[in-house]
């Protein structure tokens, strides 16, 4: 299996690279594959979905992936790797860890072992430690319940190489089937290391002194928040507001998402590192992210406190079509990196989020769209030469005499997506039930929807697009949603449609180059 999958990698990697070849030589992007994002992570060839073991360490940032390298449906899970000085420019490293004979290997964390407490490495060597869940599709087909545990592996060389712990599994499975996916950081307070595990309908935390050892603490959400699917891919860490100090929790959950299917909901409250406690009444459900396709998100360990910033990547793509979507030699591509903060709304502290100040380099300049007013249809394209297939858009609209305002991106095939808030509403939109190819699977095509209070009818929309998806940070991040979409044909067109007259004031366009080679 490993010589088949090694093989198999560098047969992807040549086709890449041909790929590339070809790209460089033309100036048009008809000669790339089709879909495939220029600026968004993407795995060389095949099956990828959740974002794993995501560490910053001398100065790169690591981005490891649950990878299916034999073919573009999931399968046996593997950890495919890269790793970036910036999170925009990626450059593709071979799959760290393969299947063993435990299992195959799940979506889990990294964590830099700086004070060798795992003594799997040395205090001058101190090692990168993975720790992720093995499942047992074996053990799974015999009827047992018991076929996910944690295990172990470790670098000395920056990520390069990976050896498994021989005495895996660290954490054994108590009888329950969905038991998987830990997210594991260094706690000032208990002074251990803390591991967040998503356990069917609820976060369990445990605690060791060596990453080896794990004692249960206490569970938390069997009553709170959304139970529409099963929870996975959790997250902890504190962020300020005001200067005071808060938890996230951070939990995915498949179905159940706020427009069908895979999303990611966040629980802020405290953790006094044993026990989570929720600011939240525990009948409220709050998302990350509204749109369809952002799942499995979690945040950057080890960002220097020189930074300070709390970073954020998900899969792009949601588990009720993922396999299906009409994409060639890979499938599936990760969000932007996302900068995450509290802010304080009309109801409460809630979770933000905005891209990365580094995605800035993509610009290729800056195109300065003039104030106007808007009743019907302005044609940005026109007017600016604006090419929606590697753009970002900072519109700012003031609605107090429209009814709805729609950005509008469209082919010559007529196929278009509107992205759209309606004020009455107070609702942000994406729909795309008419923006290309849907028929891959029926759950695909529809209308997604993110409640947006605005004040003083002030809308700040600021844009990404490359080729198909669309990430909308609304006003600040206060309202997100990120959306795939697969056009015949590349759009070619914006448009600003208002019902009723929109306001635009001065605002600005970028056109984007791209990231990949
Ligand atoms: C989330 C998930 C995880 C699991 C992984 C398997 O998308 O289902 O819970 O570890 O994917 O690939």
């Amino acid at each position: 299996m490993h010589r088949y999958t090694l093989l198999s990698y560098v047969v992807a990697a040549l086709l890449v690279a041909g790929c590339a070849t070809t790209r460089n030589t033309t100036s048009s992007t008809t000669a790339r594959e089709q879909h495939r994002p220029l600026f968004h992570f993407t795995p060389p060839a095949q099956w990828m979905n959740d974002p794993n073991g995501m560490v910053y360490h001398d100065e790169e940032y690591h981005l490891f992936y649950q990878h299916h390298p034999e073919s573009t449906v999931w399968g046996p899970m593997h950890w495919g790797h890269a790793v970036s000085r910036d999170m925009v420019h990626w450059e593709h490293l071979p799959i760290a860890l393969y299947p063993d004979s435990l299992g195959t290997i799940f979506s889990g964390s990294a964590v830099v072992d700086a004070n060798n407490t795992s003594g799997l490495g040395t205090r001058d060597n101190p090692p990168m430690v993975a720790i992720y869940t093995y499942h047992n599709a074996a053990m799974e087909k015999t009827g047992r319940n018991d076929y996910q545990t944690q295990g172990l592996a470790y670098s000395l060389d920056k990520g390069r190489t990976w050896k498994k712990y021989e005495r895996n599994p660290v954490l054994k499975n108590p009888g329950i089937k969905d038991f998987r996916d830990p997210k594991v950081a260094w706690n000032e307070k208990a002074n251990k290391w803390i591991m967040t595990l998503a356990v069917l309908d609820h976060i369990e935390f445990y605690s060791s002194d060596n990453l080896k050892d794990w004692t249960k603490l206490s569970e938390f959400g069997k009553n709170a928040g959304g139970h529409g699917g099963v929870w996975e891919c959790p997250d902890l860490f504190p962020l300020t507001i005001n200067g005071q100090q808060k938890w996230v929790l951070l939990v995915s959950i498949n179905p159940g998402g706020p427009n069908g299917g895979s999303a990611t909901q966040y629980f802020i409250g405290h953790f006094d590192g044993r026990t989570f406690t929720s600011d939240n009444p525990p009948q409220t459900t709050l998302w990350l992210d509204y749109g369809t396709d952002n799942y499995a998100g979690v945040t950057w360990a080890h960002v220097p406190a020189s930074d300070g910033r709390r970073l954020f990547l998900g899969w792009m793509s949601n588990w009720l079509y993922a396999n299906e979507v009409p994409t060639s030699t890979w499938r599936s591509a990760m969000t932007v990196p996302r900068e995450l903060s509290l802010i304080q709304t009309e109801a409460g502290v809630r979770l933000a989020n905005v891209p990365v100040r580094e995605m800035q380099k993509l610009r290729t300049g800056t195109t300065r769209l003039k104030a106007q007013e808007v009743s019907g249809t302005l044609d940005l394209s026109g007017q600016y030469g604006l090419n929606p297939s590697l753009l970002e858009l900072d519109l700012d609209l003031d609605v107090a005499r429209a009814q709805e305002v729609v950005l509008r991106f469209s082919n010559s095939k007529g196929e278009h997506l509107d992205l759209g808030y309606s004020v009455a509403n107070k609702e942000l939109y994406i729909d795309r039930t008419q923006s290309g190819k849907l028929d891959f699977k029926n759950t695909f095509a529809g209308v997604h929807k993110a409640p947006l209070i605005i004040q003083d009818s002030k809308l700040k929309l600021h844009l990404l697009l490359d080729v198909a998806s669309v990430e909308v940070f609304a006003n600040g991040g206060k309202a997100v949603m990120t959306g795939i979409f697969f056009p015949n044909e590349d759009y070619t067109k914006v448009e600003l449609v208002s019902k009723g007259t929109t306001q635009m004031q001065e605002s600005r366009a970028y056109p984007l180059r791209a990231a990949r080679k």
